[in-house]
């Protein structure tokens, strides 16, 4: 009984150390081995950031037909608060050069379908109080048709000139293409 046992720790033994000594000397052949978590190479789709490349998350232009058939992708973008941000997974490919374990190209899940086209709050807000009779705000975010009325009109005769200030501090007055407030680096 004892026996057996030593002669079965015995092979299991020299099995595991050649596959340690294999692994370990052919490294290229390692990414179709089977994965070790303690081996040198990391899952793929693990990877942060800096050694993948991700493509922009898919715009269906508020077609929620096409998202449910493609399955990913933004309806729309932007939103002033968090919760009503959406998320979605983009296509990522590992950087050349980089090694890892499994597919070099997978999905990222949790990206914010957000986007950024140089329209600044501050600037525009800025604009809204000082120029605001020249429609000049609304220019600056491309609603050119009520800029052009509030431009003719003087601001509404001033009403409009202060309803959209208070518009644009309640985040109701934002980019005509959809995109959200750039951030200031
Ligand atoms: C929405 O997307 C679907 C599938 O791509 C397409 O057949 C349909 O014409 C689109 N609808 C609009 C309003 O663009």
């Amino acid at each position: 009984m004892r026996l057996t046992f030593s002669v079965v720790t015995l092979i299991y033994l020299s099995w595991d150390f050649q596959e340690c000594f294999t692994a370990s000397v052919t490294n290229k052949t390692v990414t179709s081995d089977i994965y070790r978590p303690q081996g040198p190479l990391v899952m793929c789709n693990f990877l942060p950031k800096e050694f993948i490349e991700c493509a922009e998350p898919v715009d269906h232009n508020g077609n929620k037909t096409a998202k449910d058939e493609l399955g990913y992708g933004c309806v729309k973008f932007g939103g002033s608060r968090y919760e009503d941000v959406e998320q979605t997974k983009v296509s990522c490919e590992v950087l050349e050069n980089i090694e890892c374990y499994g597919d070099r190209k997978f999905f990222r899940e949790g990206v914010p379908c957000i986007k950024y086209s140089g329209h600044y709050f501050t600037t525009t807000l800025l604009y809204s109080i000082l120029l605001g009779f020249l429609g000049m705000d609304r220019f600056c975010l491309g609603q050119t048709g009520t800029a052009v009325g509030k431009l003719l009109t003087l601001g509404g005769v001033g009403v409009w000139w202060v309803v959209d200030v208070i518009l644009l501090v309640t985040n109701s007055l934002q980019p005509e293409d959809g995109s959200n407030w750039s951030p200031y680096v």
